[in-house]
């Protein structure tokens, strides 16, 4: 088995390539490092990685066929797991070609790259935000995902559909795995945890966009990395060999309630200002998680307060506060 992770720099993908590389298994990482957040968080996680024998790291733009194309032949990778990507819904709106770019063409080569080296598995993010303004939950991998309220879930719904034809067409074995709200140590800082801990540590006001009313089904990190690892060798047999699951916590919890668990966590209260539903957001999100239990056995484990306290344990440490 011969993985290569793109969007190694990335929170998701720091996180599983340390679970693969913990099973002794080696990794070829690729990223471009681009500056969408702070770059030293990026060099920071490649840099725990390199601690590892069993990982090498190539910064490479998704745009580049021919070099990621050398790497995946020189180095015979037969399993692909695409997390790179321009992530962020509400960045969306005011930067639309950065996805058009990233997770278009990008992806694009990525399914090229797949299907010229006959890779036996190719792994990819998709998102929740694909279930769009649903009012009917848990969402199921089935449900009507044609209508996304932002041009972020726009691009990930084209690349369900992009693997599909691969796999019709080629035979390339593609699951797509839709992420809900993911948490954890070395988070990303446009998400709400990080944003939120930040200004309560420095006595700032925190923005409650839609009044704080968002409902999100929050996904720990560690549990979603167990859910992308029990897929690598589960490749669809069927004739088009294609899947898509939901991978996420299964128990929608409210934003303030959200920030509750911060606040005491932190032991300190937070300053608010609550702002109207932004263009592009999606009220609830609520993941049925069945398929992938019935496929693999995956349960996650971890609650939000522990899921929160451990977030803030690692803030706190790397930003060396007392
Ligand atoms: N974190 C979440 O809550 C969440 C939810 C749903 C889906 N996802 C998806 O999961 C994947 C990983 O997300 P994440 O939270 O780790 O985000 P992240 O931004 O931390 O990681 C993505 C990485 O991809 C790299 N990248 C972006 N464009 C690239 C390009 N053109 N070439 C090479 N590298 C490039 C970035 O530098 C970054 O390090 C993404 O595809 C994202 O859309 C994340």
């Amino acid at each position: 088995m011969k993985i290569l992770v793109t969007g190694a720099a990335g929170f998701i993908g720091y996180h599983l390539i340390k679970k693969i590389l913990n099973k002794n298994k080696k990794v070829i990482g690729i990223d471009n490092i681009n500056s969408y957040y702070d770059t030293n968080l990026k060099k920071d996680r490649i840099n725990n990685l390199k601690k590892y024998k069993n990982f090498s790291f190539f910064k490479i733009d998704l745009s580049n066929y021919k070099k990621l194309n050398d790497i995946v032949k020189k180095n015979k990778i037969n399993i692909i797991i695409h997390l790179a990507a321009q992530a962020g819904v509400r960045y969306s709106i005011k930067y639309p070609r950065t996805y058009f770019k990233s997770n278009l063409e990008g992806f694009f080569n990525i399914l090229e790259i797949s299907k010229d080296n006959k890779v036996k598995h190719l792994i990819y993010a998709s998102t929740s935000s694909v279930y769009g303004d649903s009012k009917k939950f848990p969402l199921n991998e089935n449900d009507r995902t044609d209508q996304p309220l932002s041009f972020y879930a726009a691009t990930k719904k084209s690349n369900e559909v992009m693997a599909h034809s691969y796999s019709h067409i080629y035979k390339l074995p593609c699951t797509g795995v839709r992420f809900f709200t993911v948490y954890g140590p070395f988070g990303r800082p446009d998400m709400a945890l990080f944003k939120f801990t930040k200004n309560i540590i420095n006595n700032h006001s925190i923005e409650l966009f839609n009044n704080g009313k968002h409902l999100r089904d929050f996904t720990y990190v560690d549990d979603i990395v167990d859910g992308i690892y029990s897929l690598i060798n589960k490749q669809s047999k069927k004739t088009i060999p294609y899947e898509i699951f939901n991978i996420g916590n299964g128990t929608p919890k409210k934003l303030l309630d959200y920030l509750k668990y911060i606040e005491k966590s932190l032991n300190k209260k937070s300053k608010t200002k609550r702002l109207p539903l932004q263009v592009g957001d999606v009220v609830k999100t609520h993941s049925n998680i069945n398929k992938l239990r019935k496929y693999t056995g995956y349960r996650p484990k971890t609650n939000i307060k522990i899921g929160i306290e451990k977030f803030i344990e690692w803030y706190k440490d790397y930003y060396k506060i007392n």
